[in-house]
C-alpha cells in the first residue's frame, strides 16, 4: 500500500478513556476524538485540537455519539486451545473431592491432555475459534494463549500452531506461550526431572527455532514442578531469548513469586498464597501480578491474593480469564472485571487498568493498552455512562463497535 492509500480515520464525539495515567485510569474527556492513520493512532484529544491537524481534514469520520471509547481489551492469560470437557470434575468437586485430589488421581490437567492429544490441529483451532469469538465480541483485541495440554513435543507444537492460526481467522492479535512444564505427563509418572530434561533439551529449542512461542510459562506448585525444576526451564528460556511468566503460589506459598522475579518474569499469575517477600521481589523486578478471579471462584478458594501488599509495593495488577476447562471455564473478560471488584476488592479503575495498560505490560507489549500517538489503533466503544458500568453488572453490555489496527471490526478493511 503506498503512503497515499493509507486510510485516515477520525472517531469523534467520544468520551475517551485513554488509560495514559495508569493508576487513575486517566479521566474521561468529553467531546474527544481519536485520529488514526493506517493501523496507528496519530492523535488523541479534544475536537478543537484535532481539527487543527491537517490529516483530520481528509479523514473518514465516525460519530461516537458520546459513548465511552477505551483501549481494546487484553486477555493476558488463557488456556483456550483444548479439547474435551471437565464437567464431571466440577460435579466431583461439588461432592467434596478437591482439585488437588482429582489431579493426584490422574484427572485434572491430565484429563485434558488425553483429550487434546486425540484432536487434530484443525479440530483444536475450530474449538478455540468459538471461544475467541465470544471474547472478541466483548472488545478483546489481544489475547494470550498457552500450550500445556500436549506435554510432548509434537502435541505442544500442535497446540501452539493452532493458537497462532487464530490470528489469521479472527480480528485479534495472539501472543503464544509455551507451557510444557504444566504437569508431569502420565508416561513420566515418578520421573518429573526426566520430563524437565525433555522440556529443556528438546521441546524448548525446537519451539524457539520455529518461533512458535512468544514467552514461556510453568506451573510451580506441589502438584506440578518445584522451584529447581522451574528454574531450569526458565534458565533455558532466557538463554533462548524468550521471556518468562509463572503460575505462582496458587494453592500454596512455594516461593513462586520470588522465583519469577529472579528471572525478571513479565508476570506472576494467581498469587493467592504469595508472601510480602514475594511481592517485594516482584516490585523490584517490575513483574506484573496477574490475578485470575475465575479460578478463585471455581475452586471455591478462600485465600485472597494479597491486594493490599500489591498496592503497598506498587506492583501493577492485571486481570485475565484463565479460560481453561478445569479451574476456570470462563470466556468473558467483562465478567472477570466484575469478579475482581466483588471477590478481590479492586476498584473499577484498577480493574480496567488490569485489562488494558497492565495486561499489555504482562505480555511485554509496549504498543497497546493505552490510547496515545504512535500506539496501535485498537479500541472499543461502549454505550455506558461511566467506566464503572463495565464492572458493575454481571453480563455488562458488550461494545457497540470495536476497532482493530485502525479497521472497524466487521466492516471490509
Ligand atoms: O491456571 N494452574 C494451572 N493451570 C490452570 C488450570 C489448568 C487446568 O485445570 O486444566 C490454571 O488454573
Ligand atoms: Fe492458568
Amino acid at each position: 500500500m503506498s503512503q497515499q492509500d493509507v486510510p485516515i480515520r477520525l472517531w469523534e464525539n467520544a468520551r475517551v478513556l485513554s488509560m495514559t495515567d495508569e493508576w487513575t485510569g486517566g479521566h474521561v474527556a468529553g467531546d474527544g476524538s481519536v485520529l488514526v492513520q493506517g493501523e496507528r493512532i496519530l492523535a488523541v484529544g479534544p475536537r478543537s485540537t484535532l481539527a487543527a491537524i491537517p490529516e483530520a481534514a481528509h479523514a473518514e469520520r465516525f460519530d461516537c455519539e458520546d459513548r465511552l471509547l477505551l483501549p481494546g481489551l487484553i486477555d493476558c492469560h488463557t488456556h483456550l486451545v483444548f479439547s474435551g470437557s471437565r464437567a464431571t470434575e466440577f460435579e466431583q468437586r461439588l461432592n467434596g473431592v478437591s482439585y488437588r485430589e482429582i489431579s493426584e488421581a490422574g484427572g485434572g490437567i491430565r484429563a485434558t491432555v488425553a483429550a487434546t492429544r486425540q484432536s487434530s490441529e484443525n479440530e483444536l483451532t475450530a474449538l478455540a475459534c468459538n471461544r475467541v469469538e465470544r471474547l472478541s465480541r466483548e472488545g478483546i483485541t489481544t489475547l494470550e494463549v498457552k500450550s500445556g495440554y500436549g506435554l510432548d513435543a509434537a502435541n505442544e507444537q500442535k497446540m501452539l500452531r493452532a493458537a497462532r492460526a487464530l490470528e489469521t481467522l479472527l480480528p485479534v492479535s495472539v501472543h503464544t506461550t509455551f507451557l510444557g512444564a504444566h504437569a508431569v505427563p502420565e508416561e513420566f509418572e515418578g520421573r518429573s526431572d526426566a520430563y524437565i530434561d525433555l522440556v529443556c533439551e528438546e521441546m524448548l529449542p525446537a519451539i524457539a527455532q520455529d518461533r512458535l512461542a512468544d514467552s514461556v510459562d510453568a506451573f510451580c506448585e506441589t502438584i506440578a514442578f518445584d522451584t529447581d525444576q522451574v528454574g531450569r526451564v526458565f534458565g533455558k528460556a532466557r538463554k533462548l531469548n524468550l521471556p518468562v511468566r509463572l503460575h505462582a503460589d496458587q494453592l500454596t506459598d512455594c516461593g513462586g513469586a520470588a522465583l519469577a522475579a529472579r528471572f525478571n518474569a513479565l508476570s506472576a499469575d494467581h498469587l493467592e498464597y504469595t508472601s510480602e517477600a514475594g511481592v517485594r521481589a516482584m516490585a523490584r523486578a517490575g513483574t506484573v501480578a496477574v490475578l485470575l478471579p475465575g479460578a478463585f471462584y471455581y475452586l471455591n478458594e478462600t485465600q485472597q491474593p494479597p491486594l493490599a501488599l500489591l498496592r503497598k509495593h506498587a506492583v501493577p495488577i492485571a486481570l485475565a480469564t484463565d479460560c481453561n476447562p478445569g479451574s476456570s471455564p470462563v470466556d468473558s473478560l467483562l465478567l472477570v472485571l466484575n469478579m475482581a471488584c466483588v471477590l478481590f476488592g479492586l476498584t473499577p479503575s484498577e480493574a480496567i487498568a488490569g485489562v488494558t495498560i497492565h495486561a499489555a505490560r504482562a505480555l511485554g507489549l509496549t504498543d497497546r493498552g493505552v490510547l496515545a500517538p504512535g500506539k496501535r489503533a485498537d479500541f472499543a466503544l461502549f454505550d455506558v455512562v461511566s467506566p464503572a458500568e463495565l464492572c458493575y453488572a454481571i453480563g455488562a453490555p458488550p461494545p457497540v463497535s470495536v476497532v482493530r489496527s485502525g479497521n472497524p471490526v466487521g466492516s471490509p478493511s
